[in-house]
C-alpha cells in the first residue's frame, strides 16, 4: 500500500515549497494539484473560451487530455502530449484555473488523476481539497497556513526579488480576495479537514516545518 501525505492551505501559505522538501527527504513523488488546475485553465485560454461560459467549459474539457510525468524529479505537466509546464505560472493562466476550478466537470476530470496516482506511489500532494476529498485516507493530513501580512510579504519579496514593481497593500488585498473566494465557493471549498494537524508557518523556518511533518509521519506509519 502505498504511503499519502495531504497539504491543503491557502495561496502563498508555503504549500509547494514545503511538499517539495518532504518528498525529497522522503523520496516520495510530489503532486502538484495546482499545476493540473493550471493546465486546464491554460487550455480554456487557448481555446479562447470565457471562465463565465460554464456549458463551453464542460463541452471543452472531454477534449483536454491532462497527464503527469516526472523528468530528474521535477513534476511536468502535459495537455494533450505537450509539456506546457513552462506555462503554467503565468498570470492568466493562474486566473482561469481560479475561475473554473468551482465547475464539477473540471473537479471530475482531475480528482480522478489525482486520486489514481496516490494510489500507485508514495506521494505528498498539495492543494485545496486533497484531505477532504482526493484523499479523505491519507496517512497524514496537513492545513498549513500563514497570516495574511507574512503571505503578502513572501509574495512582494519574490516579486522584487525579479524587478517586479508591486504594492504590499494591493498584495494583501489580492490574497484576501483569493482566500475569500477558495474557502466560499460551492464546490470542495478550502477547509481544515477534522483530521488534519493545522501548522501555521507565520514564524516557522521551511525545514522546522518538513521536520514537523516528517515528524507526525513516522508516528503515524511506525510499525508498518
Ligand atoms: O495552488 P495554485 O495557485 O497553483 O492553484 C491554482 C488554482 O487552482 C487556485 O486558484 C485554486 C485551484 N485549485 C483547486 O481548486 N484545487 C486544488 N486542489 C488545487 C488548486
Amino acid at each position: 500500500m502505498s504511503i499519502n501525505i495531504a497539504i491543503d492551505g491557502p495561496a502563498g501559505a508555503g504549500k509547494s515549497t514545503i511538499a517539495k522538501l518532504v518528498a525529497k527527504r522522503l523520496d516520495y513523488i510530489y503532486v502538484d494539484t495546482g499545476a493540473m488546475y493550471r493546465a486546464m485553465g491554460l487550455y480554456f485560454v487557448r481555446q479562447g473560451i470565457s471562465s463565465d461560459d460554464e456549458a463551453s467549459i464542460n463541452e471543452a474539457c472531454e477534449h483536454a487530455d491532462i497527464s503527469i510525468v516526472y523528468q530528474g524529479g521535477e513534476q511536468q505537466v502535459l495537455l494533450n502530449g505537450e509539456n506546457v509546464t513552462e506555462h503554467l505560472r503565468t498570470e492568466k493562466a493562474g486566473n482561469m484555473a481560479s475561475a473554473v476550478s468551482g465547475y464539477g466537470k473540471v473537479r471530475e476530470k482531475l480528482v480522478e488523476l489525482q486520486k489514481k496516482l496516490a494510489a500507485s506511489e508514495n506521494v505528498v500532494m498539495d492543494g485545496r481539497d486533497i484531505g477532504t476529498v482526493v484523499l479523505p485516507n491519507a496517512d497524514l493530513k496537513i492545513y498549513l497556513t500563514a497570516s495574511v501580512e507574512t503571505r503578502a510579504k513572501r509574495r512582494f519579496l519574490e516579486l522584487t526579488d525579479k524587478g517586479i514593481p508591486c504594492n504590499i497593500k494591493e498584495i494583501e488585498k489580492d490574497i484576501e480576495e483569493r482566500d475569500y473566494r477558495d474557502m466560499h465557493r460551492e464546490n470542495s471549498p478550502l477547509k481544515q479537514a477534522e483530521d488534519a494537524v493545522f501548522l501555521d508557518s507565520s514564524f516557522m523556518g521551511i525545514e522546522e516545518v518538513a521536520d514537523a511533518i516528517i515528524n507526525r509521519l513516522k508516528e503515524r506509519t511506525a510499525g508498518r
